[in-house]
């Protein structure tokens, strides 16, 4: 399976009609957390048995691991978890899914690919236009998360999100993970391997103000 994909190909500028809040979820009341660039979704998986008093939603750009996915969440019957095909620049900016962002409690960008060419940045997920459309939809105390081990995505990643005034950074010493999408901090599969060979992670948090 090709590892990397171009965002910014013609091919995704169509996709799927995301389904209503109810028709998604069981309990469409509870939080929402969102997973950006979410892979085979296990770490999605993981939450969801975890923490039934959550719903979560991945978005990923590799169509096989979406349908593999989905076809996994049906077989298991797993009522708050949902998986979304495509490249999130799109299918969040079109209006028809406003719905979505607006009903974020927390997003979590885990070990984005780092496109480390500089004539590639623009296939980055975290890009300034994208975290204004995140500022001006997403509700006051919802949050964002980034984690990395690449240092010049984290700060790439810091700056963008930083750069905007309604983003403000949240100290993790203050920060009580208990009322988190990830209570007992599930990793996810590059962070377990990352660990595994003892490589440095970088991370940081931020509320809307
Ligand atoms: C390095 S992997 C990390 C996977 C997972 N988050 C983890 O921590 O193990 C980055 C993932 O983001 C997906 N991705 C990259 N750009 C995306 C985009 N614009 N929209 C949706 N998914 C994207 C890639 O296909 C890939 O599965």
């Amino acid at each position: 399976m090709r590892q990397h994909v171009n965002p910014l190909s013609k091919n995704f500028n169509e996709f799927e009609k995301i389904p209503s809040m109810i028709e998604m979820f069981d309990d469409s009341k509870l939080n929402l957390h969102l997973d950006i660039g979410c892979a085979s979704g296990e770490f999605l998986f993981d939450l969801a048995l975890e923490n039934s008093n959550w719903n979560y939603l991945g978005i990923e750009i590799r169509e096989r691991l979406v349908n593999t996915a989905k076809l996994k969440a049906r077989e298991k019957e797993i009522k708050n978890l949902y998986f979304v095909f495509g490249n999130v620049h799109n299918i969040l900016s079109d209006f028809h899914n406003e719905f979505i962002v607006k009903n974020l409690k927390s997003i979590s960008f885990n070990f984005p690919d780092p496109w480390f060419k500089k004539r590639h940045y623009k296939r980055r997920v975290i890009q300034p236009e994208f975290i204004n459309m995140l500022s001006n939809f997403m509700k006051k105390g919802s949050f964002i998360y980034i984690k990395t081990d690449v240092k010049d995505l984290f700060a790439y990643m810091d700056c963008t999100i930083s750069s905007d005034c309604n983003f403000e950074k949240i100290d993790k010493k203050d920060f009580n993970y208990s009322e988190s999408f990830n209570p007992n901090k599930v990793q996810t599969n590059r962070e377990k391997y990352v660990l595994v060979n003892q490589i440095e992670i970088f991370e940081d948090i931020y509320i809307k103000t």
